[in-house]
């Protein structure tokens, strides 16, 4: 009986001993001034928030609590999974199939450049300038890292906001991406925004315009991103010069685009759809 009296008396000396510590040390920081907050929880803290979209939970909280907030999470959960390209393709196609008019019009544009008389090749990528366009809009509205995460090396200030070292930083370039401050009527699929009177882009997606970000930014940015971009442009203008696309329900332009749970940003219902070959001269026998 004695041992369980001692042991209470050293837990309670424990428990006292924490809450006067951190009482202290929440002190010694009143002088900081720090974003704000969400109610967190003890130990999981502001985990059971992220649910079942990280990507979307962040970003309705940061319209509740600021552009900066502080939120607490102890998991080592946030990585770019494989599979990156692929959900890109699917995405882009599917945006097309909504939007058959733009669809129509990068097929214009391949035809135009191909002369009509070949299969469209990887050389021919820098004279696709609407084609660029369509796959910056489509990482714009589904990167497929929609989260990345920096950790501060020293104490700095952000926002006017004091940040500690060693404070993880997550950047939602999904959030951005639909950001009305900067992208106008931003939920619109137009790849013409990207396209200026030349014909080409100003804003491109390796890290130097902060308001389009599916790769990263500065030297942890993604290694591939050359590779990445080849791969999904190379293989979806062969997917549009070749096919028509009917989508496997039957009803026109009714692809659902609703996301899946998880961190990377996959579709909720993958695409199933059809290809119908199309009557190109050069490939008929
Ligand atoms: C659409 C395709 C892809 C997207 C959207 C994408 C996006 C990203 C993002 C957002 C990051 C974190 C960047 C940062 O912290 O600033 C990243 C890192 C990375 N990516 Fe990609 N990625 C893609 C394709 C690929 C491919 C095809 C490969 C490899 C063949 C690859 C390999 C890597 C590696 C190794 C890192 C870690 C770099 C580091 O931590 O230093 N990615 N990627």
């Amino acid at each position: 009986m004695e041992n369980i009296q001692d042991y209470t008396v050293l837990f309670l000396v424990w428990v006292i001993s924490f809450f006067v510590v951190r009482f202290i040390l929440s002190k010694s920081k009143s002088s900081y001034k720090l974003p704000s907050s969400p109610f967190r929880l003890p130990i999981i803290r502001h985990l059971h928030l992220l649910r079942p979209i990280p990507h979307q939970a962040l970003h309705n909280l940061s319209r509740c609590y600021g552009p900066l907030l502080l939120s607490l999470l102890r998991l080592e959960m946030f990585t770019t999974g494989t599979g990156t390209s692929a959900g890109v393709i699917q995405w882009a196609l599917a945006e097309l199939i909504n939007h058959p008019d733009i669809l129509n019009k990068s097929r214009e544009e391949t035809d135009s450049t191909t002369g009509n008389k070949r299969l469209v090749k990887e050389s021919d990528l820098p004279n696709l300038h609407f084609l660029q366009a369509i796959v910056k809009k489509t990482l714009r509205l589904h990167p497929s890292g929609p989260l990345f995460t920096r950790e501060s090396t020293q104490h700095c200030k952000i926002g006017g906001y004091d940040i500690a070292a060693s404070t993880r930083l997550i950047v939602n370039v999904w959030s951005i991406g639909r950001d009305p401050n900067y992208w106008e009527n931003p939920m619109d699929f137009v790849p013409t925004r990207f396209i200026n009177g030349s014909g080409r882009s100003q804003i491109d997606v390796r890290g130097r315009h902060y308001e389009l970000l599916p790769f990263g930014s500065g030297r942890r940015s993604c290694p591939w991103t050359s590779l990445a971009l080849r791969v999904i442009q190379t293989t979806l203008v062969g997917l549009i010069q070749c096919f028509d696309w009917k989508v496997a329900n039957g009803k026109e332009n009714s692809v659902d685009m609703t996301e899946a749970a998880g961190i990377a940003l996959l579709m909720a219902q993958p695409l199933v759809c059809v290809p119908v070959a199309r009557d190109i001269p050069f490939l008929t026998i």
